[in-house]
């Protein structure tokens, strides 16, 4: 059987699972999808030979489709899952579930009351091989409990439209869900914290910063974020255990000696350096759905993301240590 998926949002990301699905990946093909904007849907349908839906909702509700994947802009990914999950629908939805815990919680709410897990969030760091390898080794205990984490996220450049929260709120949020996947606890406290403000922005922004966590069981991270480092795109993990450190491994890339240097070439964007990742996760998904159910990063990683993020922005606000007030995962999700 193949499944047959419609997907909401043909934007940048979307055009590139659109271009995963057809024409890299096995069991599934995109065969419809809609946008906000006609003009532009249509041009991506006519281009990948797919049915064009002027309302996502009548392609959500479509008895073709089996699958629906939501790549539009944040505050309307509720909209889209909401009307998933009333059809019965796998839903795949981007990072980040929604904006606001609130909607999360409805979302959840609406899952838990259809009564079968249907949703997955597209938190991909927990399908590259290198964090794979990091979670196996930190759960083999061989080198003991994990004390410290030290990460980096750093971009070339943000680019236009870039704010000061969404250092922690839209890239950061990647570190919040990986690494709580990594050690398998919730966080305790959050602060953000200031280095000098590079002269590449204006004095409106606030660039780089540190995200510091503490977990329920003490282990204590630093994420920096530099978001304008002009020199590519970087994501470093680094986790201190009680009888070594482990190290996330870099994409592999040959060493090149010319002009008198040795240099080793590092990706110039997310889409480069975590392009396996995006294929194992909708692998794995499509997968998962024809086995009739999801297994990746549920509604509730998707909620828990978000409370962790708002309650860093508020400790960015206030310059103070926030507390992270999470309940009891329900055990629908566990
Ligand atoms: P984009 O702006 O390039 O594309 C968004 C598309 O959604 C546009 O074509 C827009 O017309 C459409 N759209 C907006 N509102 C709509 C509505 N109500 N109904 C139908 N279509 C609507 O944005 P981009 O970069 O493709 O991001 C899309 C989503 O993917 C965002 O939620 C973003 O956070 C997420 N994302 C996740 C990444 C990851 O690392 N996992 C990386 C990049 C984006």
């Amino acid at each position: 059987m193949e499944l047959k998926i419609g997907l909401v949002g043909t934007g940048a990301i979307g055009r590139t699972h659109i271009d995963r699905i057809n024409n890299s990946l096995q069991g599934a093909r995109v065969i419809a999808c809609s946008d906000v904007n006609i003009n532009f849907g249509q041009e991506v349908a006519e281009k990948f030979n797919l049915a064009f839906f002027a309302d996502a909702h009548a392609m959500i509700s479509d008895s073709a489709i089996d699958a629906v994947i939501i790549t539009t802009a944040d505050p309307f990914h509720e909209e889209f899952v909401l009307a998933s999950i009333k059809a019965g629908k796998f839903v795949f939805v981007e990072k980040p579930l929604a904006p606001e815990a609130d909607a999360c919680k409805r979302i959840i709410d609406a899952e838990m009351t259809s009564g079968k897990r249907l949703v997955q969030v597209g938190f991909m760091r927990r399908y590259d091989p290198g964090y794979r390898q990091l979670k196996k080794l930190i759960e083999s205990k061989t080198y003991g409990e994990p004390l410290l984490l030290h990460c980096v996220h750093r971009n070339a450049s943000s680019g236009d439209g870039w704010t000061t929260p969404m250092a922690v709120e839209n890239s950061m949020i990647h570190e919040i869900d990986v690494l709580r996947w990594l050690l398998g606890e919730d966080y305790a406290t959050a602060e953000v914290q200031f280095g000098k403000r590079t002269r590449h922005v204006d004095d409106t922004i606030q660039d780089p910063q540190i995200l510091i966590l503490t977990t329920k069981s003490g282990v204590r991270i630093d994420v920096e974020s530099f978001v304008n480092c002009r020199y590519g795109y970087d994501i470093k993990c680094e986790v201190v255990c009680e009888e070594g450190t482990l190290n996330l491994a870099e994409p592999a890339n040959a060493m090149i000696r010319t002009n008198a240097s040795r240099v080793t070439p590092i990706c110039a964007d997310w889409s480069q350096r975590f392009v396996d990742a995006y294929n194992v996760e909708f692998q794995e998904w499509i997968n998962a759905c024809l086995a009739g159910r999801v297994d990746g990063p549920n509604s509730w990683d998707g909620y828990v993301g978000q409370v962790t993020a708002k309650a860093a922005s508020k400790a960015r606000e206030a310059q103070s240590v926030t507390t992270i007030e999470i309940e009891n995962c329900p055990s629908f999700y566990q």
